[in-house]
């Protein structure tokens, strides 16, 4: 399923909007390359793209929730840190069973950042607008 960046989506900083998107590219080479038939290549290059940048946009967002002290930094952060699990245990089972990892991350990336964006990253947005 291929994820579509929307107005709709934007967290009013632009900085963070231009991650988002970033991180929808990635999503969406994984999704053509493992319908292309190339599963093992397309997850192996998406956990590899997803640990560096997913790890630096949570970065830069809890920096920025910190500096203002923000009120659900510690929630956030555990989202953010969970997803960061999750891609480290499919990175492992890529040893094993490569199809099921394909499975699995296909199955997270359908939802988890667009969930995200719309159930906590944008709820930051009043507290850290013109800030970043
Ligand atoms: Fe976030
Ligand atoms: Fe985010």
């Amino acid at each position: 399923m291929r994820v579509t960046w929307n107005r709709e989506d934007s967290v009013g900083i632009p900085l963070f909007d231009k991650h988002h998107m970033e991180l929808f590219d990635i999503i969406n080479d994984f999704t053509s390359g493992s319908e292309s038939g190339h599963k093992k290549e397309a997850t192996e290059v998406a956990l590899t793209d997803l640990f560096k940048y997913a790890k630096e946009h949570f970065t830069a967002e809890e920096d920025a929730m910190k500096k203002v002290s923000y009120p659900k930094y510690e929630e956030h952060k555990t989202q953010h840190q969970d997803f960061v699990q999750i891609i480290q245990e499919v990175k492992a089972k890529m040893e094993t069973d490569h199809e099921l990892a394909n499975e699995v991350l296909t199955i997270l990336l359908s939802t988890w950042l667009k969930t995200h964006i719309s159930d906590m990253d944008k709820e930051y947005t009043p507290y850290l607008k013109g800030k970043v």
